[in-house]
């Protein structure tokens, strides 16, 4: 990264409290593409309340560009389609198996929106400067490196238009016994939990030119979420 960059984001990169010193993305990867088939289970129990709350904030509106990062098994991706029926809503995920399930259902549920959804890495995104009018990325910061995620928020910016939109959801970190508990899952199985970088995100997007214009915790099932909007 250049010096510039590095000027800007080291209180971030210094402050992190970082147990994921690498991306360990080909083990993430593998993990997400073997729990595709069982993952909407999760999303149902700890994420749908965050997921309805990104649509309240994100000011989505039907013809837009819309890109989400990090789809998983696609429930987020639906409700961007539902309200996007002419304009076109874009996916990416790691995980091939993720991918091409959000494909699968969206394609099923809406045969007539402009929908794709391919296995991409969010560090590199293969779309132009300006493309979006919005992006969302729900739960994926946490399974990067420090680095990685100054990486992945760069990429955001780049592909969002002036004004454009992002909404962040991360997993809370207000509650100290979650806290306990995430500290020891992340360390049984780094790859699939990561860590909770929440407390770090909003300086760092700030310090990216992000300026917030909302932030909301929500908890569902004992599950901390914060969901974040910012404009380019
Ligand atoms: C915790 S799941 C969240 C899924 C979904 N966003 C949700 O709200 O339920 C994290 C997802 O991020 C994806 N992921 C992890 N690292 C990624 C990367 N570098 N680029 C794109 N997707 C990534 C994983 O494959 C997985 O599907």
């Amino acid at each position: 990264m250049d010096s510039r960059l590095n000027k800007m984001t080291l209180p971030f990169l210094l402050a992190a409290r970082d147990g994921m010193p690498k991306t360990i993305a080909e083990r993430t990867r593998r993990v997400y593409d073997r729990l595709s088939g069982v993952y909407p289970a999760s999303t149902f129990f700890f994420h749908s309340k965050a997921h309805r709350r990104v649509m309240e904030v994100c000011e989505i509106r039907d013809g837009m560009k819309v890109l989400e990062v990090a789809t998983g098994s696609g429930e987020m991706f639906r409700r961007l389609v539902k309200v996007n029926p002419s304009g076109a809503t874009i996916g990416l995920d790691l995980s091939p198996n993720m991918a091409a399930k959000t494909q699968r259902r969206a394609r099923m549920e809406f045969p007539n929106a402009r929908t794709q959804c391919k296995a991409v890495d969010a560090r590199y995104m293969p779309y132009r400067d300006d493309t979006f009018d919005a992006v969302v990325c729900c739960y994926m910061l946490e399974l990067l490196s420090s680095d990685d995620i100054v990486r992945a928020l760069l990429e955001f910016r780049r592909v969002l238009r002036r004004r454009g939109t992002m909404t962040l959801v991360l997993i809370g970190e207000n509650t100290e016994i979650f806290n306990q508990l995430y500290k020891v899952a992340g360390k049984v199985a780094p790859a699939f939990w990561g860590r909770q970088v929440e407390q770090d995100i909003p300086e760092l997007i700030e310090s990216l030119d992000f300026r917030i214009v909302t932030d909301r915790m929500v908890k569902q099932t004992g599950y901390p979420s914060r969901v974040l909007t910012a404009l380019k």
